[in-house]
């Protein structure tokens, strides 16, 4: 494996590869990896020839109260979880390598579905995103890029400006890796005190039973009442509480699929997560 710190060297990397027509899958990620991130992998190796993670903390995507100069930087451990799964070539540039030293004058803006959940806690983020993603899939040129479905609205995001701006390429969606008790994997989980780690799954248990309510009748407004009650009592900040379509349209009603979603603060620790729940009649 080969970790390549300029998109000079990565270009040189790559460039054997796309000569002999050579499928390149591309997983981006800010480091700290876990299972979730390897799952990305690992999904990219069935269906291409060479994987490329890029390992970059992109700062435009944080706000000046976030956690942007405290997001764990990893990298040592990274290269070594990534050549175990056979990831071909690391790339972890720079700050200075991605965005030079001169100001930026671009910006790549997906409206609606970035004006709610995340969106509004979080301004600009879905920009900041959406302009390093672009340069990402431009420096790598990948066939296929892999995303968890953990952060649904930044899948939903690219999918959309992939679309709308016809990047050559197909985005993947990757289904949430979880520990045992149901925590979905995050990098930030590592922030969560063991006491916080303790009560966090209650966030997932709180999406299963939502989704038996749901099927069993129960209204949506209670449904998600009662989530919310749920978080309260063992010590979360709600965020949101929210149900959307797949396609992050509002819903009132469950009377068709819908995606139940939750950001919730335990601590300092911002922890999200969403169900995909079915609606069979
Ligand atoms: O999901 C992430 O880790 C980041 O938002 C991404 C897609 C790597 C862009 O910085």
């Amino acid at each position: 494996m080969k970790t390549e710190t300029t998109i000079q060297g990565l270009t040189a990397s790559l460039n054997p590869a796309r000569s002999a027509r050579k499928i390149i899958g591309f997983v981006p990620t800010m480091g700290n990896l876990h299972q979730g991130h390897l799952n990305l992998v690992r999904e990219a190796k069935k269906l291409c020839d060479v994987v490329v993670v890029s390992i970059f903390v992109n700062p435009i995507q944080f706000g000046p109260n976030e956690d942007f100069d405290s997001y764990p930087r990893t990298l040592e451990q990274d290269q070594q979880l990534l050549a175990d799964v056979g990831c071909d070539i690391v790339f972890a540039p720079t700050v200075e390598q991605m965005y030079g030293n001169k100001p930026r004058l671009t910006n790549i803006s997906v409206s609606e579905i970035t004006n709610d959940l995340c969106g509004l806690q979080r301004p600009g983020h879905f920009d900041g995103v959406a302009v390093v993603v672009t340069k990402l899939f431009n420096i790598v040129q990948p066939n296929y890029a892999f995303f968890g479905q953990k952060d649904y609205q930044q899948l939903a995001v690219i999918r959309q400006f992939v679309k709308d701006l016809n990047i050559p390429l197909e985005v993947i969606g990757v289904p949430i890796a979880r520990a045992e008790d149901g925590l979905a994997l995050s990098s930030r989980n590592g922030y969560l005190s063991p006491e916080h780690r303790q009560v966090a799954p209650t966030i997932y248990q709180s999406l299963k039973a939502a989704e038996q309510q749901l099927q069993s009748g129960v209204d949506l407004d209670t449904v998600l009442a009662n989530i919310r009650n749920t978080l309260t009592e063992v010590g979360f900040v709600i965020d949101y509480v929210e149900a959307r379509t797949p396609e992050l349209q509002k819903i009132h009603t469950f009377n068709q699929d819908l995606v139940l979603f939750i950001a919730a603060k335990i601590g300092q620790t911002r922890l999200i997560d969403n169900l995909l729940v079915k609606y069979t009649v």
